[in-house]
């Protein structure tokens, strides 16, 4: 059974993750960690900020970690905010987690993003391989993470995998301040207010995914065959591509009196403007059966009623 570390695991997807991972490897397989504890944590927690190496040594060595799942990252429009707090956290986490990986012979994953293609790379069926110039600090980092980890599988053989995550939708815990986080707002404010401003403007599309299927595409990939990836990192997966025009009338078929109005934010525009529409996953398809189960309607029909649930909106 790997023992699997979990950075960032308070965060939206950590806080997913970990209970998907405890029943695939069991309960004490599993330990998350951050760089705070939000008040009593059900199972195994350490404090790690990923910017303290020693603090990652202590830990990877104390339970004999086989693979660390590295989340702690700054989103894309926080990232904007404070562009020297994204480097110091993206990359100088990144590299402490590499090399504690190196010296202590664990697995690492680490998501890239959408984020790490810009205004120049093809917007439709964006290939796998093609050109990454992006024009934000979130962005920039993430392309040079896929580099490195690239770099440390080559040079160092440390076993580095990881995919480029859309836009990710979820009911349990709120996203951190990204350029996709409307297309989570607009279920709360559905139920609640039965209105929503949407800060990008009516057409912006962007790729976007369901939490179940990015959490699927983890294990997946962590569970892959090692002798059927010619990728590593970075892998495109696709779920979904919509715009907000399209998630209103997806919600309006559940909540017809469901309205839309728009005040756009530019920082998001620009962000959103220079992401792709759509990617082409077939790398990951063919290298280790990447496969979505969601769209945006049976999405939408989840999202409402577990949602719904929670708020304990009747
Ligand atoms: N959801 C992220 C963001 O908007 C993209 O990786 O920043």
């Amino acid at each position: 059974m790997k023992k699997v570390l979990v950075t960032g695991a308070l965060g939206q997807i950590g806080s997913e993750l970990v209970v998907k991972l405890k029943n695939v490897y069991g309960e004490d397989n599993v330990i998350a960690s951050g760089r705070r504890k939000k008040g009593p944590y059900d199972g195994l927690f350490e404090l790690v900020d990923v910017t303290q190496p020693e603090q990652i040594f202590e830990v990877v060595k104390k339970h004999k970690v086989d693979w660390v799942i590295h989340l702690a990252a700054l989103l894309s429009a926080v990232g904007e905010n404070n562009p020297t707090a994204a480097w110091n956290i993206n990359m100088g986490g990144l590299f402490n987690i590499l090399e504690v990986a190196k010296q202590e012979g664990c697995g690492v994953f680490v998501p890239s993003s959408i984020a790490a293609f810009g205004p120049n790379t093809p917007k439709i069926n964006t290939p796998q391989d093609t050109i990454q110039r992006p024009t934000t600090m979130y962005g920039v980092t993430k392309v040079a993470g896929e580099i490195l980890c690239d770099y440390y599988y080559k040079r160092f053989g440390v076993d580095t995998r990881g995919v480029r995550f859309p836009g990710l939708i979820s009911y349990e815990t709120l996203p951190g301040g990204g350029t996709t986080d409307y297309a989570v707002h607009i279920y709360y404010e559905a139920l609640k207010q039965k209105k929503f401003t949407c800060p990008l403007d009516k057409e912006t599309h962007m790729d976007m995914m369901y939490m179940p299927d990015a959490l699927n595409a983890i294990v997946n990939l962590m569970e892959a065959d090692d002798s059927k990836l010619i990728h590593r990192n970075a892998f495109n997966i696709a779920s979904m591509s919509f715009c907000p025009e399209d998630i209103c009338k997806s919600i309006q078929k559940f909540i017809p009196e469901f309205t839309m109005d728009y005040d756009i934010n530019p920082t998001l525009q620009n962000i959103a403007n220079s992401w792709p529409d759509s990617l082409d996953d077939s790398n990951a398809r063919n290298e280790w059966g990447w496969k979505p189960e969601y769209d945006l309607d049976s999405m939408t029909k989840d999202m409402l009623e577990k949602l719904r649930e929670k708020l304990d909106i009747k």
